[in-house]
């Protein structure tokens, strides 16, 4: 039986590459013979990313909140195999819907689901047979959390809209991973103890008792890219998050 990768030789674009799960799962990818595209909108962050990784490793500037970016980075990408997007930021996103700035609330969907909405609307077409899109949302998707309405209804929004696009783009396959909290420099706007003490204080709360890694959902994330037969789901990779 052969033991050769599905994504040896493919092509894979990481939108939300230069850092955190899209960088893992880049790596992943990457390791395994595949020739990745990494996107994000720090020139700085895609190089050094791109220097931790082995074999074809292209680097792209975009901001997917802006749709001439979008467009033009998919007008010049030729044919490719799979589209991850992993980009987005929770920055001042979360907050009481009374109290959140509605600009704010606003932003969210802008980064979070109007982001990756334009890269399937332009990216769908070029992708090959036997190809996939990987979107990411989060355990508030699935949790009423008081302060993460608007994450919450992010994740919802994105998750309907994977499952009818793996109908709409078929047989290009979609679906979407859920993390659960997540050590990534997602949560660097706290002070590295800050961090660590939070990790620590969250870790014991949780039904696997630890934070995953970033390389814990690029697990998932691969798994969704080489099983031919997933399409239209949500896999949620959160340490039971949801459950507590
Ligand atoms: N970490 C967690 O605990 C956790 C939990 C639940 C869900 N998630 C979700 O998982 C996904 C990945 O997060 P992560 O933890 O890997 O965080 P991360 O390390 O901050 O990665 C996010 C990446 O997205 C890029 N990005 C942000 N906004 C962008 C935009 N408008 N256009 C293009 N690229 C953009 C960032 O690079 P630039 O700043 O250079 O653009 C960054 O490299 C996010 O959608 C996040 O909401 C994470």
């Amino acid at each position: 039986m052969s033991t050769r990768s599905l994504v040896q030789g493919q092509r894979i674009i990481v939108i939300g590459g230069g850092s955190g799960i899209g960088l893992a799962a880049a790596r992943r990818a990457a390791e395994l013979g595949a020739e990745v595209t990494i996107a994000g909108r720090s020139a700085e962050r895609l190089e050094q990313a791109a220097e931790s990784l082995k074999g074809i490793v292209r680097k792209a500037v975009l901001d997917l909140r802006s749709e001439d970016d979008v467009r033009t980075f998919f007008a010049e990408a030729g044919e490719f195999d799979h589209l991850v997007i992993t980009a987005g930021e929770m920055k001042h996103g979360l907050g009481k819907v009374a109290e959140i700035e509605t600009s704010n609330a606003r932003e969210q969907f802008e980064s979070r689901f109007w982001g990756p909405y334009l890269a399937v609307r332009y990216g769908a077409a070029l992708i090959r047979e036997g190809g996939s899109i990987t979107l990411t949302t989060g355990f508030f998707g699935d949790k009423a959390v008081p302060g993460a309405a608007v994450p919450s209804a992010v994740h919802g929004a994105l998750e309907n809209l994977g499952r009818v696009l793996a109908v709409e783009l078929a047989p290009v396959r979609v679906n979407v991973v859920s993390p659960g909290y997540t050590d990534t420099p997602m949560h660097d706007w706290m002070s590295k103890e800050q961090k660590q003490a939070w990790f620590e204080q969250t870790a014991p709360t949780l039904p696997v008792r630890s934070i995953a890694s970033a390389d814990d959902i690029a697990g998932a994330v691969l798994f969704l890219m080489e099983n031919a037969n997933t399409t239209g789901i949500t896999l949620t990779v959160d340490g039971g998050a949801r459950l507590v």
